[in-house]
């Protein structure tokens, strides 16, 4: 064999103490190997147990939630009692307590902004966002258009928008983006734009929409089963609006939808769950200026229904929709208590599950923000600049960070408790 003949030519060349010293080392060798292989057979003995217990603690779980399913595993605390869904909240003699996974969520700083940047509107397709308009670091309002790339972390400047634009609203149709609506300088020396531009994705191109029938400042956009709907704001004066504009492409033409229920400014807006919600925004009530009101449009029967109370309420905040029917609100405006002059951003973030009609609390983001924007791509919610708290100051600064949220899937499991008047709504707005 020929390993026989290489082993022979060892021999020949180096004579009897290195033919031993060759066993030797053979010996040695083989050793190793039955060594290597009980290392072997220890581990995968040690990966067999460890998906044992993966499979024994993944089969305790579902059988837990089977149990909360059927609402029949109550925990033997004779004060609280969890629960699968809050589709009910009324359980009688408990309150509902929140969700057990209260607080949940991750949230991590991205590539900065080229430069500070608020008052902008964002577009997610895919994975990409479009960064429009905006104000800077001065308040100069600014036509400015940029993609943010989420794979490769960059930043494109494109094709300004054909005028400045802030405190506007933009939505996504036929992959096109709509912007409307809003304000074209922050000194107040020009009327309110009526114009409407649209840019063309496939084509890398601005061109000029329909106009509106009437501006609409710092309302919120949103598209959906083929129109885009702007929604809210003020007119030239600060009188606050529940006026709807829709646009039609068949017709190329913006005309009114029912108003919404409550007038607001500064307000929320996402297509969701086959609806317009509307969420916040400023209500001008003298002791709870923010509004915590979510409304939804139905385009099919042309109705309004008012939704759950967002737990926090605000105005100049940004809403994202998160796969598995979840809504995320972000930040936003507050004020202090009794003071509708001293405003703040909020840390405070909220997801709206639509399969249980329920709010809960998420992570709370490093950096305080309001008058910001988000949008989802692959699961993660990216949200851009917007203004830092601020007391009496005209311009607010601009924020150059951006930050990312990864929620964190879990069953919807909710607290309810026995004798205890504990309810997230009597939760103290931050910092007061
Ligand atoms: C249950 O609630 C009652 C009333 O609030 C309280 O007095 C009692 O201590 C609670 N029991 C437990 C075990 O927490
Ligand atoms: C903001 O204003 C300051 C002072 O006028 C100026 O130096 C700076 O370049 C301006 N920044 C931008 C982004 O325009
Ligand atoms: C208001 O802002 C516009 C655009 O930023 C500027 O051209 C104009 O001079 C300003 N007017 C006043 C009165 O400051
Ligand atoms: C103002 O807000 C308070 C507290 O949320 C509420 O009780 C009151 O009804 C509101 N007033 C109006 C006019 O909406
Ligand atoms: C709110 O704050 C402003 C600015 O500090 C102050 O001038 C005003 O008196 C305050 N209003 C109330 C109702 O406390």
């Amino acid at each position: 064999m020929e390993m026989q003949g290489r082993d022979k030519a060892y021999f020949n060349d180096a004579g009897d103490g290195a033919w031993s010293n060759f066993s030797r080392e053979m010996e040695s060798i083989r050793r190793s190997q039955k060594r290597n292989c009980r290392i072997v057979a220890i581990l995968l003995f040690l990966m067999t147990l460890v998906i044992l217990a993966l499979v024994i603690v993944a089969g305790t779980q579902a059988r837990t939630i089977r149990r909360l399913n059927d609402r029949k595993g109550l925990l033997p605390h004779p004060n609280v009692t969890f629960a699968s869904s809050s589709g009910d909240r009324t359980i009688d003699g408990l309150t509902y307590g929140g969700s057990l996974f209260r607080g949940s969520g991750f949230w991590t700083p991205r590539d900065d902004l080229p430069a500070p940047l608020t008052d902008e509107c964002t577009v997610g397709v895919e994975e990409k966002i479009y960064i429009i308009g905006g104000a800077d670091v001065n308040g100069t309002v600014l036509d400015q258009f940029l993609v943010y790339d989420t794979t490769l972390h960059s930043y494109t400047t494109l094709t300004p928008i054909p005028e400045p634009r802030y405190r506007f609203g933009a939505a996504l149709l036929n992959n096109k983006i709509y912007v409307v609506g809003g304000r074209q300088d922050a000194n107040e020396s020009l009327p309110l734009p009526t114009t409407t531009y649209v840019y063309d994705i496939a084509q890398s191109q601005w061109f000029k929409g329909p106009d509106l029938v009437e501006p609409q400042s710092d309302p919120c956009a949103a598209a959906l089963n083929g129109k885009v709907y702007l929604v809210g704001g003020y007119n030239a004066g600060y009188d606050l609006l529940a006026k709807v504009q829709v646009y039609d492409p068949a017709s190329n033409s913006w005309s009114y939808a029912p108003n919404m229920p409550t007038p607001r400014g500064d307000l929320m807006c996402a297509a969701f769950d086959g609806e317009i919600y509307v969420l916040g925004g400023y209500s001008g009530n003298a002791t709870e200026p923010f509004s915590s009101k979510m409304e939804s449009f139905n385009t099919v029967t042309q109705k309004w229904t008012t939704r759950p109370d967002l737990l926090t309420p605000r105005g100049d905040g940004a809403v994202a929709v998160l796969p598995g029917r979840k809504l995320l609100l972000i930040g936003g405006e507050g004020h202090y208590k009794n003071n509708d002059t001293l405003k703040y951003g909020k840390h405070t973030n909220e997801v709206f599950y639509g399969a249980d009609g329920t709010w809960v609390e998420k992570a709370l983001i490093p950096s305080a923000r309001f008058r910001t924007a988000a949008a989802e791509s692959g699961g993660l919610v990216y949200t851009f600049g917007g203004s830092d708290t601020c007391i009496d100051k005209a311009v607010c600064p601009a924020l150059q960070t951006t930050a990312v949220f990864l929620d964190v899937d879990h069953p919807h499991v909710y607290l309810y408790l026995k004798n205890d008047p504990y309810n997230d709504n009597a939760l103290p707005i931050y910092p007061l």
